[in-house]
């Protein structure tokens, strides 16, 4: 298709957000006229550097919008380097990962990041290089091309918040450069950073404490929300969002079509607040919005707001402002892993009938697991009706998942334990926490079984819910947990090592047979991927509701879309069970295509079904 001459096409969409653009912008920065006609002018600057391609593809998505909904796409993130070691292995790798099913590969941080002080790559020392052992930006762009060959869109973190304290504006401020300081939070002593310590809570209470550090050289207190590592940008100055905007853009001219707006509620702080979701941050995602509106349409935004859900919501704006494309599906994520561990269905029910309620528009990103921890920010003001409070709740939770429980067979670790607060978190992969790792170890080939038919079991829910599922790599073939990070001097103290292990390529070879677990699960997910891809009633436009089963043990979830009506049942109790289910229709079993009776249907512990139903063509 040939691109409309000139800076037309730039112009057509610049001048359709221009007025919100600017007073959203001057509103910001207190009427800064000249940093925003440099906004503007990198803008165009960034717009004219992308590719034929790239354009040819913005205009194929500006097109359809509506491109990423649907029930089309399946994810998988990783890091490069524990999947294939460089980017290049990764490309070399194409083919397993379109075997796995999936047409979203999520990298996890690449760029330039010091060793040791790192945090797994959410410390960029340089937004526009690769970490040299992982290849080249060069060997990004191919990796993005090729991805586009095969039709998977590519998603890269882009850590916004924050920069390495190796970063060259962190260097200039350290040696004293007064504008370079004006771009973090720098402070002469203690006495305003022990003001915002009375309100603002802690990311890394056991390994971090604190939000400040001290900067030695610069003889001043840095704001480190994070690791004292990681200086917090300050986006109220101009500068600092005009070049992150333009580091930004910078990723997505190498390719990336899915940019994951890393711990953003964390962008703009305010002394006497909680520093966390402000108007500000709002108004900031908004322009970053409109910004890939104008110059890369085809790139989507993903909010990494790891929050409860009433300050989840709001990232996603509203119909005529909208901020974020794709949010995590956090809540219903924590509260899955405590229906596993408590075998009660009952908060998860809550939960989804809040998440079922949103309108469908609203795009999530489902996982069982990512390569953070599990946090337990649960809906405790429902939870405390049926008498569970708070920290002995998390105890208990974390006792099950760690396999400290008497008869627990989770592997799990603890995350940030604080004793003051009982609040620890949690790491695992999915076969551990399901007890994969523990049945193998102990040689129980019954509990294997049992195990393994809850991890796919927790696959098939997710795959039920709206939005688009997204696996952690090796969950396909049931990787364990890696405890080797336990001998590294530079993981040790961060226990989110413990499942972003090394991709098993011994344990990879036996997925294909079917007995091993790893060929279990990964033909499981396969026959769940082929059916969620090849029926509409997983389009995120269906209707979707919670299925009362009568039996607190038994999630029920049904989709209705167009003719068809999905009945799933999922049992995470311990002993099998007899459901009856009173939905209109007959029903058959999605994956074995047999008749299923509705008054009568029997699911082992752990077990599953899909009930389908076709209304040839009348509506319910
Ligand atoms: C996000 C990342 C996490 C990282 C943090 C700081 O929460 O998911 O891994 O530690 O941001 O950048």
């Amino acid at each position: 298709m040939a691109a409309k001459k000139g800076t037309a096409v730039f112009d057509c969409r610049f001048e359709h957000h221009e007025a919100e653009l600017k007073s959203l912008y001057l509103e910001l920065y207190h009427g800064d006229e000249h940093s925003f006609e440099y906004f503007k002018e990198m803008l165009l600057r960034m717009w004219t550097e992308r590719s034929a391609a790239l354009r040819k593809l913005d205009a194929a998505r500006e097109a359809d919008p509506d491109w990423y909904k649907g029930h089309d796409l399946v994810g998988i993130l990783m890091y490069a380097d524990a999947f294939a070691g460089t980017l290049k292995g990764v490309r070399k790798r194409l083919d397993y990962i379109q075997e796995c099913g999936v047409n979203y590969l999520h990298l996890m941080p690449l760029l330039e990041s010091p060793k040791g002080r790192s945090d797994g790559g959410y410390a960029v020392s340089d937004f526009r290089k690769v970490q040299p052992e992982l290849g080249t930006m060069k060997d990004l762009a191919l990796l993005a091309k090729d991805c586009h060959s095969r039709g998977i869109s590519l998603c890269l973190d882009f850590v916004m918040n924050h920069s390495s304290e190796d970063h060259a504006w962190a260097k200039a401020a350290r040696a004293g450069d007064p504008e370079a300081q004006k771009r973090y939070f720098f402070y002469d002593n203690w006495d305003i950073p022990n003001e915002f310590e009375k309100t603002v809570p802690q990311v890394f209470p056991t390994t971090a404490p604190g939000n400040f550090s001290w900067c030695e050289e610069a003889g001043k207190v840095v704001m480190t929300t994070f690791y004292p590592y990681q200086w917090d940008l300050n986006y109220a100055n101009p500068v600092v969002f005009n070049d992150m905007t333009e580091n930004m853009l910078y990723l997505c001219n190498q390719g990336v079509d899915v940019i994951r707006l890393d711990a953003v509620p964390y962008i703009w702080k305010e002394l006497g607040t909680t520093c966390r979701n402000l108007p500000q941050v709002h108004k900031l995602v908004r322009l970053m919005r409109m910004v890939c509106e104008i110059v890369c349409p085809g790139t989507l935004l993903l909010g990494e707001v790891v929050m409860e859900p009433s300050k989840v919501v709001p990232y996603f704006g509203s119909v005529e402002k909208p901020e974020c494309h794709l949010l995590y599906n956090v809540t219903t994520m924590a509260s899955t892993w405590h229906t596993v561990a408590s075998k009660n269905v009952t908060l998860l029910r809550h939960q989804l009938g809040q998440i079922f309620a949103l309108p469908g528009k609203y795009t999530f990103l489902n996982y069982l697991r990512c390569h953070d921890d599990i946090g337990w920010g649960l809906d405790y003001d429902y939870l405390e009706r049926f008498g569970q409070q708070q920290i002995p709740h998390k105890r208990f939770l974390n006792d099950y998942l760690t396999g400290r429980w008497p008869g627990s067979p989770a592997r799990g670790e603890l995350y940030n334990d604080d004793p003051k607060l009982g609040d620890a978190r949690l790491c695992g992969t999915t076969a551990s926490l399901c007890g994969v790792e523990a049945a193998r170890y102990e040689k129980d080939d019954s509990k294997l079984d049992w195990a393994l038919r809850l991890d796919l079991m927790l696959h098939a829910y997710m795959f039920t819910l709206s939005g688009i599922p997204v696996l952690y790599s090796g969950d396909e073939i049931a990787q364990e947990n890696d405890y080797s990070y336990h001998d590294d001097p530079l993981k040790a103290d961060d226990s989110r090592y413990l499942h972003r292990g090394r991709m098993n390529w011994d344990a990879a070879e036996k997925r294909h047979e079917p007995d091993s677990p790893e060929g279990r699960i990964f033909a499981g997910l396969h026959q769940l991927e082929a059916l969620h891809a090849d029926h509409r009633v997983f389009d995120s436009a269906a209707d979707v509701w919670v299925v009362d089963t009568k039996d607190d043990q038994v999630l029920g979830i049904g989709r209705y879309y167009q003719d068809e009506k999905l009945v799933a049942l999922f049992n995470f109790s311990d002993k099998e069970k007899s459901i009856c289910i009173d939905e209109l229709g007959d029903y058959s079993d999605l994956l074995s295509g047999d008749a299923v009776d509705k008054s009568h249907i029997v699911l082992p512990s752990g077990g599953f079904l899909w009930a389908v139903c076709t209304f040839g063509g009348e509506e319910q």
